[in-house]
């Protein structure tokens, strides 16, 4: 069995934190053997190394490796590409296609960023991690493949699994075995040794002499929370490397380069994910507009059905959840007493009488201005949106992972966001 020390060499893996070593005996205790690994730690700490040293340590090794980002594929596309489709499955499919549970027969795939994964996809997932069979989108032929998972996540999957986001079933199936990667605060030791490395790589790329932190910095350095990880830590190198004429930092330099480096405050740490965290303005505003527009579509539809059935107590009966959800449990027994004496004067298909003609015009009037409203609403929501989209896309000079954490939404909807508003 390979040691720990060569396989960090192998994969180019700098550190010797305690945590970071048990992380990698495991991956390579693992390795031979056909268990669906689970890989969690924060953004950046290095989750994509596991998965390689899984597959180059297995017997698999000379089969494929394919690394699928849940994350950034669409909600309408994951199906196919993971398990293919049939000619004429949905409008496009001009071909019949192999998916990478096909293609990565006898190898593994890494799924990285599972938690994204859609309800029904996770369905066809569990039903090959139980038996090895998935079946072609659009087809009914049940097919068999071998193949390992290794699956990767930054969120928290037990809140993922408590808001129903993330079947109970398929997080156990997943995480036979998991493998935690230690946050960069919590190495401290290696810190400044993953500092010394990048800057020594970053000045025989640029040609430069190498840069060096002077006593402050180090502090510092070793002070910051490094909320980015070995992904921030590397990007610093990297810009002070670049932009520094003088090649000895002290903290003031390095403090311009470390967002929040002057608040001396206890940082919180936050187990959620930012989705749910309302951590800035920015995130409440944002969850706030987009709970209002959803409330609007749900009284839409309400208001839709209302017109079309003419009977409150009909559309009551069948979309109570719907209710429940827009008022709330607390108004229920007031908005059941109110529609129901309301129900035949305003809302029933009227006969053709004078009066009631006139009642129509009136019922068609007020929808006509609450139309009007919704809107002039979302309108002005969707140009929100997409000056808060666009702005985090160049805060973060395009890159989609950073935005969508800033944002508080998953990678994929960002994607949907920037495909709609062709950004
Ligand atoms: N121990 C390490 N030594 C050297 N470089 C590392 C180490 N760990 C991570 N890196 C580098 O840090 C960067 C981020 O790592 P990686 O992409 O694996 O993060 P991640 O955990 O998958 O993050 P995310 O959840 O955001 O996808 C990569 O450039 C990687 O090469
Ligand atoms: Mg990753």
């Amino acid at each position: 069995m390979e040691s720990v020390q060569a396989i960090k060499q192998r994969f180019g893996i700098i550190g010797n934190d305690p945590k970071l070593n048990r992380a990698l005996e495991k991956a390579i205790q693992v390795a031979p053997t056909d268990i669906s690994v689970l890989v969690t730690g924060e953004s950046g700490v290095g989750k994509e190394s596991v998965p390689k040293i899984i597959h180059q340590l297995s017997h698999r090794k000379h089969g494929k490796y394919i690394a699928v980002n849940c994350g950034a594929i669409p909600e309408g596309t994951i199906d196919s590409e993971l398990f293919g489709h049939e000619k004429g499955a949905f409008t496009g499919a001009t071909q019949t296609r192999s998916g990478y549970f096909e293609v990565a027969d006898g190898g593994t795939i890494f799924l990285d960023e599972v938690g994204e994964l859609p309800l029904t996809t996770q369905v066809r997932l569990l039903r090959v991690l139980e038996n090895g069979e998935f079946i072609k989108v659009g087809s009914s032929k049940v097919q068999k493949t071998n193949v390992r998972i290794v699956a990767a996540t930054n969120i928290n999957m037990f809140e993922a699994i408590k808001k129903e986001r993330f079947r109970e079933d398929l997080y156990y199936r997943l995480s036979t075995v998991e493998i935690n990667l230690p946050a960069l605060r919590e190495r401290k030791d290696d810190i400044h040794l993953l500092f010394r490395k990048f800057a020594s790589d970053f000045a025989l790329k640029y040609k430069m002499p190498t840069v060096k932190l002077v006593d402050d910095a180090v502090g510092l350095l070793l002070k910051y929370r490094w909320n980015g990880n070995i992904r921030q830590l590397r990007n610093v190198a990297e810009q002070i490397s670049v932009l520094e004429q003088n090649r000895i930092i002290n903290g003031t330099t390095l403090k311009q380069y470390l967002p929040n480096a002057g608040n001396n405050l206890p940082a919180v740490i936050s187990t959620t994910k930012p989705e749910s965290d309302f951590s800035s303005e920015r995130e409440i505003l944002y969850k706030v507009l987009f709970d209002m527009k959803s409330d609007l579509n749900d009284l839409k539809k309400l208001t839709m059905e209302l017109m079309k059935k003419g009977s409150v107590s009909d559309v009551q009966k069948e979309h109570e959840h719907l209710i429940q959800k827009i008022y709330g449990e607390d108004d229920q027994d007031s908005i059941k007493t109110n529609t129901v004496v309301d129900d035949l004067e305003v809302l029933s298909i009227p006969e053709h009488t004078e009066t009631i003609e006139n009642k129509t015009l009136e019922v068609e009037d007020k929808y006509h201005f609450a139309e009007e409203i919704e809107e002039e609403e979302t309108l002005s929501l969707h140009d929100k949106e997409l000056e808060l989209i666009k702005k985090s896309l160049e805060r973060h000079n395009g890159k989609r992972k950073l935005a969508a954490a800033e944002l508080g939404i998953s990678e994929r909807t960002l994607y949907r966001k920037i495909k709609q508003y062709d950004l």
